[in-house]
C-alpha cells in the first residue's frame, strides 16, 4: 500500500490544541494517545479511496485524521477499568494509567469533538467543498454512534460471561469494528466527490475487511505476545468475552478471515481505477501479526 504515514501523522499532530492553557493535562493526554503510534489503518484507507476515485490523496486528509481521532478515543475508553481494563496500548501504558481515569475519559470526549471540528473547519470546507463536508459529518457521526462503534461496544459488554450466537457476533463486530473502517473508506470517496454507487462499494469493502480485522484481533489475543502486539494478550478470556474465536476456535476463524478478505476484494470490482493496492492491503491485514 502507498505509505501515507508521514502525511497522516504530520496532519494529525497539527490539529492538537495549544498546551499553553490551564487544562494542559487534558491536551497532553490527547497527544499521548495520538502520538503513541498505531497502524493508521483507517486514515490510510481514506487517502487511498480518494486516490482511487481520481483525486489527490491529500484531499481526504482532514477526514482521515478525523476518523483516526475517533478511533483513538474509542481505544482510550475501551481500555478503561469499566470496559476492558487493559493497562497497555500501542506498546505503552494505557491513557488512564498515565493520566488517571478522569482525564482519560475527557481526552476521549475531546478527541471526538475535535474530529468533527476538523471536518467542518474553513480550511477543510475550502479543500473538499461544503457538500462533501456535510455528507462526511453525517457519515462519520452515524458510524461512531449508537448504530455504529458505540452500539457495537454495548453489544460486546452485554455478552460478557454469555455465549453469543454467531449472528450476534457478526452484528457486534460489524458495529464495533467495521463501522469506523467502513466510514474511512466512504470518507475517501466523499472527499473525491464520488457517486453513491462508489461510496456503497467502498463501504462493502470496509464491512468485510472490518469483520476480518476483528477476527484477526481476536486470534492474536490468543496466539500473540504482549511485546509483539503492544497490548495485553489474553484480555478477552480474562473478561469472559464472547468472540468468533471463543465460539468457533482458531482454525475455523482463519478460514473465515480468508473468505471475508476475498469478499472485500470482490467489492473493489465496482471501481474503474487501479485497485491492486487496496486488494493487497486487505491481504496484508488478514496476515498481520500486530
Ligand atoms: C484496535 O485497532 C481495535 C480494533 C478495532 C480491533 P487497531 O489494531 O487498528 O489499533 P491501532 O490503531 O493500530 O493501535
Ligand atoms: C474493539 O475491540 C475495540 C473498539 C471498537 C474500540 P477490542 O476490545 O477487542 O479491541 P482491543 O483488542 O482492545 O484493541
Ligand atoms: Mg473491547
Ligand atoms: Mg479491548
Ligand atoms: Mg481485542
Amino acid at each position: 500500500m502507498n505509505d501515507y504515514t508521514k502525511l497522516i501523522e504530520d496532519a494529525l499532530y497539527s490539529y492538537l490544541p495549544s498546551k499553553n492553557v490551564y487544562e494542559k493535562n487534558l491536551i497532553e493526554a490527547m497527544e499521548y494517545s495520538l502520538k503513541a503510534g498505531g497502524k493508521r489503518v483507517r486514515p490510510t484507507l481514506a487517502l487511498e479511496f480518494c486516490r482511487l476515485c481520481g483525486e489527490v490523496p491529500q484531499k481526504a486528509l482532514p477526514f482521515g485524521c478525523a476518523v483516526e481521532m475517533i478511533h483513538t478515543y474509542s481505544l482510550i475508553h475501551d481500555d478503561l477499568p469499566c470496559m476492558d481494563n487493559d493497562d497497555y496500548r500501542r506498546g505503552k501504558p494505557s491513557n488512564h494509567i498515565v493520566y488517571g481515569e478522569d482525564t482519560a475519559l475527557l481526552a476521549g470526549d475531546a478527541l471526538q469533538s475535535l474530529a468533527f471540528r476538523i471536518m467542518t473547519a474553513p480550511e477543510t470546507v475550502s479543500l473538499a467543498g461544503e457538500q462533501a463536508c456535510v455528507k462526511a459529518v453525517n457519515c462519520l457521526s452515524y458510524y461512531c454512534g449508537a448504530q455504529g462503534m458505540a452500539g457495537g461496544q454495548a453489544i460486546d459488554l452485554a455478552y460478557e460471561d454469555k455465549n453469543a450466537p454467531i449472528e450476534v457476533l457478526r452484528e457486534m463486530d460489524s458495529k464495533k469494528t467495521s463501522s469506523l473502517i467502513k466510514s474511512a473508506c466512504a470518507l475517501g470517496c466523499i472527499a473525491a466527490g464520488a457517486d453513491n454507487e462508489k461510496i456503497a462499494a467502498a463501504e462493502e469493502y470496509g464491512e468485510y475487511i472490518g469483520i476480518a480485522f476483528q477476527i484477526v484481533d481476536d486470534i492474536l489475543d490468543v496466539t500473540s505476545s504482549n511485546e509483539e502486539l503492544g497490548k495485553p494478550v489474553g484480555s478477552d478470556k480474562e473478561n469472559s468475552k464472547s468472540t468468533y474465536v471463543s465460539l468457533l476456535g482458531i482454525e475455523e476463524c482463519k478460514n473465515l478471515v480468508e473468505s471475508y478478505t476475498h469478499k472485500a476484494i470482490n467489492a473493489l470490482n465496482a471501481f474503474e481505477g487501479d485497485t491492486s493496492e487496496l486488494a493487497d492491503f486487505a491481504k496484508q491485514l488478514a496476515n498481520r501479526k500486530k
